[in-house]
């Protein structure tokens, strides 16, 4: 077990650090052609990244069944992911869970593309609760109770999911910025690849979204070696980990005292208020 690295009152997973940290802001070049898919932990990350992968290979699933997720979506944050992107030629698909301002300067004068996905921060809890506490990555807490105080406070893997999502959606009206959510992906998947593509500038024939929509589903995930996290280093989790958990909306309803439940609604009307209604799919 290990405890998180702080910088600037952030608590990152311990594999990162501060010179990188700096350097992915401050000298890290975001180019016009990237994609960036942007995310607070939990949140469906690997299901946008499988998703646009299939776009860009047009259904066939011979890259996401052969080559590594994070091979195919790079980690900007991670040390390996960053040292290959920055050699990597062409446009680039990058990955990230960094709070606003600590990500890249060079991106917010490019015409880079970034989609944001959010989820029911209730769900990103319980989510995050089962899977962190498999890793070497942060500090595990006793109970899902330690937890639930910590996620509150913003004392877990990348800050407060409050904070983190208020400033990535003072972004929201650009246009290169796509708005999903958990939750609407979930209710009409299809709907959503077309949204993806049109963002992007692909098409699609009916037939090549069918195939996307066949090889992202939470079971052909499950099974994908690739996409699974099953690969991962026994020095990241030693017992291995389960991303594709139970991929359901509203499952902390399983969790959540009565007490809990009425807490998290007070936090969330007080550090999300001033957002249109209907921002948020869940409330
Ligand atoms: P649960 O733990 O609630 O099951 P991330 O990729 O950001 O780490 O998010 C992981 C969450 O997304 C997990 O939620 C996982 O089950 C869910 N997920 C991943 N792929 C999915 C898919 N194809 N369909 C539905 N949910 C998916």
């Amino acid at each position: 077990m290990s405890d998180y690295l702080w910088f600037e009152g952030i608590p990152f997973p311990s594999v990162n650090e501060e010179e990188r940290i700096e350097e992915i802001r401050n000298v890290f070049v975001i180019r016009d052609e990237d994609t960036v898919i942007l995310t607070y932990p939990k949140s469906g990350t690997n299901w946008l990244i499988e998703i646009v992968c299939l776009i860009q290979s047009k259904g066939d699933p011979t890259w996401i069944q052969s080559v590594p997720i994070w091979e195919r979506s790079l980690w900007i944050e991670s040390k390996r992911g960053y040292q290959k992107l920055i050699s990597k030629e062409g446009p680039r698909l990058i990955n990230s869970h960094l709070p606003f301002h600590f990500f890249p300067k060079s991106f917010f004068s490019s015409k880079a593309k970034i989609i944001y996905v959010i989820r029911n921060p209730r769900d990103v809890l319980v989510s995050g609760y089962f899977f962190w506490s498999k890793t070497t990555l942060v500090k595990i807490p006793e109970s899902l109770t330690t937890y639930f105080e910590w996620f509150i406070k913003g004392n877990v893997a990348f800050g407060s999911w409050f904070e983190h999502t208020r400033a990535w959606l003072s972004m929201r009206k650009r246009d290169n910025f796509l708005l999903l959510s958990y939750e609407d992906i979930k209710k009409d998947t299809k709907s959503t690849i077309k949204k993806i593509c049109d963002f992007l500038g692909k098409k699609l024939e009916p037939d090549e979204l069918d195939m996307v929509l066949k090889y992202s589903s939470f079971q052909a995930m499950k099974e994908n070696k690739m996409s699974n996290l099953s690969l991962i280093r026994k020095v990241v989790a030693p017992n291995g980990l389960v991303l594709l958990r139970k991929g359901m909306t509203g499952d902390w309803k399983n969790y959540f005292t009565v007490a809990q439940a009425e807490a998290f609604d007070k936090v969330f009307q007080e550090k999300m208020a001033g957002f249109p209604p209907g921002l948020f799919p869940w409330e």
